[in-house]
């Protein structure tokens, strides 16, 4: 037997027949991750207490959760009634801690009306836990939403932009939601992430965004996720746009490897609810009722952009 630590846990390694077998528990008796049999408790009581078979997964991102209000014939559970759901700690903030099921344009969707960051304190492996769900329940394509600060200068506020790749800040230090032992009834150990973001499913919600009229404000770009929950400094934001970002924001990449390890086809749109402050001149100041508010005045064509971009993935019933 032989220990070694990684960020904050201590693993424990048994040797099996030769391989290594890594707890699911700490030597504290704390939990490491979920059981594939646990992914599965959850996905066999969801489809025991609902008759939803959904083929699409909606995440909505911090003020987007009435993107879920869509969905009609509706079956809802709140996160606290679901076996080993995490309980989301920012309701009063933007997210509701609710799972909805329901049809959208006759579709069968899942929606998350809350989702897990790490600066709640969950870890990583928990904040990914209702995707690997979701695949089990037979979720082909996650439509991933998010609020998002505009670093490229000609973002602006109330823009929408297409996630066309993304910049994993957590994972150059080690914090990968796929670090551990991989499970190969989900996905492979080294997952290709260079066509993250479906090139088919982007061309479709430009064409979309297009018939409705909203491509003035539909860009597309990079999205870097922070740890959070501060705000990016000035130096940051620099360092950010130079390595490559449009947007940055707390969420989203780590439900995106997941979801592309077990094989699901993934479209990001972020919100762009405020400008990040880059100059050290300037007065103002990110902040969180800025990002709800945006949300808000945004919410009515982000409806429609998802509900219409459902309905043509219905048309070319190739894409889901
Ligand atoms: N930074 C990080 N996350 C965010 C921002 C931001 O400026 N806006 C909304 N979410």
């Amino acid at each position: 037997m032989s220990q070694f630590t990684t960020g904050f846990s201590t693993f424990t390694v048994k040797r099996f027949a030769g391989e290594n077998i890594r707890e699911t528990t700490s030597k504290q008796g704390q939990q490491l991750r979920y059981t594939y049999e646990e992914y599965k408790v959850t996905a066999d009581w969801l489809r025991a207490n609902t008759e939803h078979r959904p083929l699409i997964a909606i995440i909505c991102g911090s003020g987007l959760g009435g993107l879920a209000e869509i969905l009609k014939d509706q079956k809802v559970f709140s996160y606290s009634d679901i076996p080993n759901f995490p309980q989301s700690t920012v309701a009063v903030q933007g997210h509701a801690g609710r799972l909805v099921f329901g049809t959208l344009n006759g579709k069968s969707c899942v929606c998350m009306q809350g989702r897990f960051h790490l600066y709640e304190g969950f870890p990583i492996w928990q904040v990914t836990f209702p995707i690997r769900v979701f695949q089990l329940l037979g979720v082909q394509t996650a439509i991933v939403t998010n609020a998002a600060g505009g670093l490229n200068e000609d973002y602006n506020v109330g823009d929408m932009m297409l996630i066309k790749d993304h910049l994993n800040l957590p994972g150059f230090a080690g914090n990968s939601p796929l670090v551990g032992p991989n499970d190969e009834r989900f996905g492979p150990r080294f997952p290709c992430m260079s066509d993250a973001y479906d090139r088919d499913l982007r061309k479709l919600a430009q064409t979309v965004a297009r018939e409705l009229g909203f491509s003035d404000f539909l860009k597309e770009g990079v999205y870097s996720v922070v740890g959070g929950p501060s705000f990016e400094t000035i130096a940051e934001c620099h360092m950010l746009k130079r390595l490559g970002a449009d947007a940055v924001g707390m969420s989203t990449v780590h439900e995106v490897i997941i979801a592309r390890h077990c094989g699901m086809r993934v479209i990001g749109l972020s919100l762009i609810t405020n400008k990040a402050v880059m100059d050290y001149d300037s007065k103002s100041k990110a902040n969180h009722e800025e990002v709800l508010q945006t949300g808000r005045k945004r919410a009515s064509q982000l409806e429609r952009m998802i509900s219409s971009f459902v309905e043509r993935l219905e048309r070319n019933n190739n894409v889901c």
